[in-house]
């Protein structure tokens, strides 16, 4: 009987399940948006039961479509947007507050008033930064604001969890509470240099660790699935054999398994991450150290460079700005005119991630005259997306003083030639785009059938990784800088925009 791979892949905006063979082809794919919340300006929340809801659907209905029985599923693997999270009930398995998300401004004032000495331990202790980014400070607030929490914890009846922790819980009955080290650092409570929680961190945020979930490595059995999961009928138990955060996921997915390999992302937002082994990079240009993989007895560690808005850009063009019907026309607008007309948007609309880190920059379109047209926006927001993984890129180089050979792309954005040139013109490098975009998700697919043998190891899984396209720049270094100054002017007026 032939076997599958099954990924739930649990993003900001929707949750997806894909079903991949062992050549790494996806043969099944189904997907269900959830909602999004703005309760107040700054603050970004979904509904926990909703995504589990959504993420058994789609589970439910890949397999159906693919007409795939529950015993021919060899393992399910796990990976979620990272940072945000969910605080629940022990005894009811409920949770008690809508998950706070990771783009979640709310607790900017509190990350903002740490002195000196907190933000140093941060720094030195996660490899990140005090910013609301991270889920520390979300737990605190929830904590510190939602009624009974504080108590419930100290009964020893709360539990905490990022999305995937959540997932593993809801798939198991709640029976298995763990996380994995990619998305147990992306907390502030984890240390890098011990790889586990750490006390002195719990203590700042004032979190009890007995909320926490047991750290396991990226790749093997947690546990298995509860009976009647699929269906009343099928009784079938499935192993849930990974688990890791989307954008290590996307790395190891992009076989960006060695040293100096660097890939990125382009989804909501857009992440750009470097395998620096076993080496814990510092960097000294607004970029986070992070854990990339943890796989069999060892941790390996990237480079990152977070930025907030990308795709979610190009959903504002067409839900806000109603400029667009479809985000696939933005490549055809944008070659309607010959240059941008020196039109910049800045789509800083929850702030700045890396390297800026200003979580009070709003976004802003400069340069507009009489002749703007609705091409120059257009145009202008998709090269936005690439600016910003310019600026990543380029704190990159710096730190590790040398340049990137070449960056291999994938996400929805990936698909847009226009966005992929420009990327390639003024980072001036070499962009890879393989055949199978799902990176992401054959990531934790891969991880997932190392555990049980399915792939026997990485070298034969290299053997699935098939190019799409390469494209290599297109225009001159100083046109590049020229271009790329304009930008980062730009950038800069976007600064402390909403701060008093
Ligand atoms: O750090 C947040 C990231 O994991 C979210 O990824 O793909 O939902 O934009 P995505």
């Amino acid at each position: 009987m032939e076997k599958y791979v099954v990924t739930l892949d649990e993003g900001t905006t929707s949750a997806r399940t894909l079903i991949t063979n062992r050549k790494g082809e996806i043969i099944g794919i189904d997907q269900a948006e959830f909602t999004q919340f703005f309760p107040q300006e700054g603050w970004v929340e979904h509904d926990a039961i909703e995504i589990w809801n959504a993420q058994h659907k789609t589970l439910v209905q890949a397999l159906n479509k693919a007409k795939i029985k529950g015993d021919q599923v060899e393992v399910i693997g796990i990976t979620n947007q990272r940072e945000t999270v969910v605080l629940w009930n022990k005894t009811t398995g409920l949770p008690i507050y809508n998950a706070i998300v990771w783009q979640d401004q709310r607790t900017a004032k509190y990350c903002e008033d740490m002195n000196q000495e907190q933000v140093d331990m941060i720094r030195e202790k996660t490899g990140l930064i005090s910013n609301p980014y991270f889920s520390g400070t979300k737990v605190k607030w929830i904590l510190d604001n939602v009624p009974g929490a504080r108590q419930l914890a100290n009964e020893n009846n709360l539990m905490f969890g990022t999305i995937n922790t959540w997932l593993i819980y809801r798939l198991s009955g709640g029976e298995v509470f763990v996380t994995d080290h990619t998305n147990a650092q992306r907390t502030l409570m984890y240390n890098i240099h011990t790889n586990d929680w750490d006390d002195e961190l719990l203590a700042l945020f004032n979190i009890p660790r007995n909320i926490l979930p047991e750290i396991k490595s990226c790749s093997e059995i947690y546990g298995l699935t509860y009976p009647g999961i699929l269906s009343k009928s099928d009784k079938t138990q499935i192993k849930v054999g990974s688990s890791i955060g989307d954008q290590q996921s996307a790395l190891f997915g992009q076989l960006c398994v060695d040293e100096g390999q660097s890939k990125i992302t382009y989804g909501t937002g857009c992440f750009i991450l470097m395998n620096t082994g076993e080496q814990r990079v510092v960097s000294s240009h607004g970029l986070l150290t992070t854990v990339a993989l943890a796989y069999q007895g060892k941790i390996t560690y990237a480079l990152e460079g977070s930025v907030m808005i990308a795709g979610a850009a190009i959903q504002w063009l067409r839900d806000n700005l109603r400029l667009i019907y479809n985000a696939i026309e933005t490549e055809w607008y944008a070659g309607q005119v010959d240059d941008d007309r020196r039109v910049y948007v800045v789509p800083s609309f929850t702030g700045l991630g890396s390297p800026y880190w200003d979580s009070y920059s709003r976004g802003a379109i400069f340069g507009l005259d009489r002749g703007t047209k609705r091409e120059h926006i257009v145009r202008a927001t998709l090269e936005a997306i690439a600016y910003q993984a310019y600026d990543v890129i380029s704190a990159m180089q710096k730190d590790i003083k040398k340049d990137l050979a070449s960056l291999k792309v994938d996400g929805g954005a990936s698909r847009n030639k226009f966005i992929m040139q420009f990327q390639s013109d003024i980072t001036q490098t070499k962009v890879i785009k393989p055949k199978n975009v799902e990176t992401t998700a054959m990531g934790a697919a891969y991880l997932a059938g190392l555990a049980t043998g399915y792939w026997k190891d990485v070298e034969e899984i290299k053997k699935n990784y098939q190019i799409d396209f390469e494209l290599q720049p297109s225009i001159n270094k100083n046109k590049a800088n020229s271009l790329i100054k304009g930008w980062q002017e730009a950038v800069k007026r976007t600064f402390s925009w909403t701060k008093d």
